[in-house]
């Protein structure tokens, strides 16, 4: 019984407003509403409820008798009502016994909610789906010592004290929305004050509400805010709207963060940051989190999504929009890479397995589980797609067309790209499959070198094909806007090109050149596919060292380390071992050359230094036995390492000489250089590894260069490793969100006991089974990140993985879901491991577990 896409049909109802009065008890929470329902076509009353106690239901004040509305597990029906009418509901429900951590919860002795996608149906009966908008009013009455802080969307309009040590307030948030975007806090807490003065001059209060104590550690994702909101108004004309903002940080989180209105929730660790506690990149996550969320005002919340089939129209699109802000702030190319690698070693490894799905879906069970990779990352780039097709200023003309168009709207991808084809006057017939069709599609490019003289132009050709995926065998041509350019050895021949691709096949002539050259194709990777590139090793060094589009010199090196990578996976797999051959001297000198030039900063060195993740391997290689593709990382990066060898001393030792700590990019650049050059050395087990890492683990300021120096001495091994860890522990005892870092970095090693190791880890009392974070540190950094173990050829790291995927199904069904996610790469294994992982997940599938893991287990399973 999935959901549809064809399904689909408006509510029943409107529903102005929406009165909601909650009294905060963690075990007994009473939630009365109060309706104002009109009629807009025939047909009975239908709520969603879920896991809640019905009190009473009252029509226009009076109270229905039993006979009158019908109660299933899941909904609220009355058969006849007026047409017009207020409705009333009390229910119960029990925050603390609340695992699932969605509808709402306690944690650390406060409440909160999260509500998207269907989390507001355990709050109270109501219909909930995001088409039904209105305007909220809440009240909020708790005890006033336990809770002395009582927070909602929108503004607050009233509060005071009422009899028995409580008090209350009242929230009003005049912009229509869905339950999804409804938020309530409660609870004692510190916080963050700043403001912000948008575009029109309206002075807005910024709040940050954190743990007692954290509030230092909120300056950085405050700062963030604020540079997202000058952006949002310089680059989209996004000015806020209400007039207060505030974000709650909370420990126990399903995900990242949520976008309520007024009123965001994150999880701790996208939060809360200082130069002790936090590595570089959560920093960075941090920025583009808040970026993300405070976006999702505009994409997500003035303009909503009918349904969750457009869970894309938001997601993909304020994606897009953070990592733009990201390349704003921190420098286009570095950003670039870093969003292609995620997107190749999670939605590629999702597109081309059995989980793959369009970006907007037909068909769902549970929607928490299509929260993926591909709606997010691939939905966004999309979204570049049609900006690189359209040009900038047609983008924005149908960006700005979108916005007033459907501004209080829940709308489709139908009604967004209409905006653009109505600014630009384009056809987005074709271009809309790339929302309807799954799979990655596959572009191979061919130079035809035609012979001397009279030819005054040559030619390139481009084919495309998408292979087949779970339920469309075939697939038609993508529309593909591919930028590309012809370098020499000085540089480009030519200007960049744009080609928009909307056949199976198409070829393009250029100028003939009297000097050998390349094709720098996808430049900016200008579109998310698979490039079968005829580029010899030739062209690839000549593009690392000329080409001008950054991305395309840090991908000809990624595409020369593929292949290589891919020859040493086989080698190693038939039980040989790897040669030092020309075109791996020619890479390693061309990396050599890279880190000596001034003119590239640390930064993007250090991902030149970067071999692709063992994911993208996997694509390539497969079928393949993981630990071969682990063993052939390691046998590249003690290449790279024997050849740079002093030269990755000197890096290292001047960048090592910081300064005073800062978090911006240059700076983070550096240490990121700084660590690439210690795990390089750390791959030939240089005797100097050990030492620097010992020496940077006593000395560290930060936790870039502790964590990074940690993570060094484990993969070194040796006596230091236990008592560095120990007392790692020790020190950071009080800190959750260190001791989950601490969790992954022991989730990740290669123990000399094996999965015993990671079973104790699992059972000691500092692993806290119902915290998310921690769950995903140990288990998720297991299944991700522990190649030898986990895919170890007797099954224990398999067989462990399941046993805790199912254990965490008994409490919180969707983070068990998504970290079964991690067998999807299953049938890119060699032989002998697919049928060690069909058996976990026949016996998942036979524990009848919740309807979250069914859904991914069976779909990963056929
Ligand atoms: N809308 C939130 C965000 O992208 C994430 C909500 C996740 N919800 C879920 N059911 N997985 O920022
Ligand atoms: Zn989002």
């Amino acid at each position: 019984m999935p959901t549809r896409l064809s399904d689909y049909v408006p509510y029943n109802f409107e529903i102005a407003e929406a009165r909601f009065d909650f009294r905060l008890d963690p075990k007994s929470t009473t939630v009365r509403s109060l309706l104002t329902m009109k009629r807009i076509a025939p047909g009975p009353l239908e709520l969603d409820g879920e896991d809640i106690k019905l009190v009473s239901v009252e029509i226009d004040g009076r109270l229905l008798k039993r006979s009158e509305y019908r109660l299933t597990q899941t909904q609220l029906i009355v058969a006849e009502t007026p047409d017009e009418f207020t409705l009333n509901i009390e229910t119960v429900c029990d925050p603390s016994a609340n695992t699932t951590l969605m509808g709402l919860y306690v944690s650390g002795g406060r409440f909160f909610t999260q509500c998207e996608a269907e989390g507001f149906r355990r709050i109270t009966y109501f219909p909930d789906r995001p088409d039904v908008m209105s305007v909220y009013t809440i009240l909020i009455d708790a005890d006033k010592s336990t809770y002395p802080t009582l927070l909602s969307n929108g503004n607050k309009i009233d509060g005071g004290e009422i009899d028995g040590g409580r008090h209350f307030a009242v929230w009003h948030d005049p912009f229509r929305k869905p339950c999804y975007l409804f938020a309530l806090v409660a609870g004692q807490f510190d916080r963050l004050d700043d403001s912000f003065t948008t575009m029109s001059g309206r002075h807005i209060p910024l709040e940050i509400y954190v743990d007692p104590g954290d509030a230092p550690k909120a300056a950085y994702a405050m700062d963030s805010l604020k540079r997202s909101m000058a952006w949002d108004e310089r680059a989209f004309g996004r000015e806020y709207d209400l007039d207060i903002f505030m974000i709650v940080a909370v420990r126990d989180f399903n995900f990242g963060a949520m976008e309520n209105k007024g009123l965001n929730i994150f999880n701790s660790s996208l939060l809360l940051a200082d130069a002790q506690t936090a590595t570089d990149m959560n920093f960075e996550r941090i920025e583009s989190v808040v970026a993300h969320e405070y976006f999702h005002n505009w994409t997500g919340n003035r303009i909503t999504c009918r349904d969750w089939f457009q869970l894309c129209l938001k997601e993909g699109f304020t994606v897009f929009r953070d990592q733009e802000f990201s390349a704003d702030q921190r420098g286009a190319a570095v950003q670039r890479i870093k969003d292609v690698r995620a997107l190749r070693a999670r939605q590629f490894a999702e597109d081309n397995g059995p989980l793959a799905h369009p970006v907007r879906p037909t068909e769902y069970v549970k929607i928490d589980n299509f929260y993926t990779a591909t709606i997010y990352e691939k939905g966004a780039e999309l979204i570049r797609m049609l900006k690189a097709w359209l040009g900038d200023d047609m983008f924005r003309k149908g960006s700005d067309l979108y916005f007033a168009r459907l501004d209080g709207t829940a709308a489709t991808i139908e009604q967004f790209l209409d905006c653009h084809a109505d600014a630009s006057g384009e056809d987005m017939s074709q271009f809309i499959q790339w929302y309807q069709q799954a799979g990655t599609p596959r572009l191979t490019v061919r130079r035809h070198q035609t012979p001397t003289t009279p030819v005054i132009s040559q030619t390139v050709s481009f084919y495309q094909e998408t292979l087949p995926t779970p339920g469309q065998p075939n697939k038609k041509p993508m529309l593909l806007p591919i930028r590309w350019q012809a370098i020499g050895d000085d540089g480009p021949l030519m200007e960049p090109q744009l080609t928009v691709m909307t056949t199976d096949e198409t070829t393009i002539s250029y100028p003939r050149f009297d000097v050998p050259h390349s094709l720098s194709v996808l430049q900016r990777f200008s579109a998310p596919v698979i490039l079968n590139s005829d580029a010899t090793t030739e062209d690839l060094i000549r593009l690392m060292g000329q080409d001008p589009d950054a991305f395309n010199r840090w991908e000809a090196g990624q595409t020369l380390a593929r292949r290589l990578l891919a020859d040493f996976a086989k080698a190693l797999e038939a039980g040989r071992m790897p040669k030092m051959d020309t075109a791996l001297r020619d890479y390693t000198n061309a990396l050599a050359v890279t880190l000596r030039d001034p003119q590239f900063d640390d930064a993007f060195k250090a991902l030149v230094l970067t071999p692709p993740s063992a994911m993208e391997v996997l694509m390539v290689a497969a079928p393949v036995d993981p630990i071969a593709v682990h063993e052939a990382g390691n046998w590249l990066s003690r290449a790279i390492a024997d050849t740079l060898r002093d030269d990755l001393v000197a890096t290292y030792t001047v960048k090592n000489d910081d300064g005073p700590f800062s978090p911006d990019a240059k700076a983070a650049g550096r240490r990121a250089l700084k660590g690439r050059c210690l795990s390089l050395l750390a791959a030939r087990f240089d005797p100097l590894a050990a030492s620097l890492a010992t020496n940077q683990l006593d000395g560290a300021t930060n936790m870039t260069d502790e964590i990074g120096a940690l993570v060094t001495l484990s993969r070194l091994g040796g006596q230091r490793v236990e008592s560095s860890m120990t007392q790692f522990f020790e020190k950071w005892k009080d800190q959750p969100l260190v001791i989950d870092k601490w969790y992954s970095v022991q989730s990740m090693r290669h123990h000399a006991d094996g999965i015993q190791a990671i079973i104790r880890l699992a059972e000691m009392p500092s692993y806290e089974r119902n915290n998310p974070n921690r769950v995903r540190a140990l288990v998720g950094g297991f299944a991700f990140g522990n190649t030898k173990l986990f895919h170890k050829i007797d099954g224990s790291g398999y067989r462990f993985f399941a046993d805790q995927v199912l254990d965490m199904d008994t409490r919180n069904p969707s983070v068990a879901a998504r970290l079964l996610g991690s067998f999807e790469i299953w049938r890119k294994l060699d032989p002998t491991r697919q049928a060690l992982v069909r058996a976990e997940l026949d016996r998942i599938i036979a524990a009848k577990p919740s309807k979250n893991v069914l859904e991914i287990a069976q779909r990963t399973r056929a």
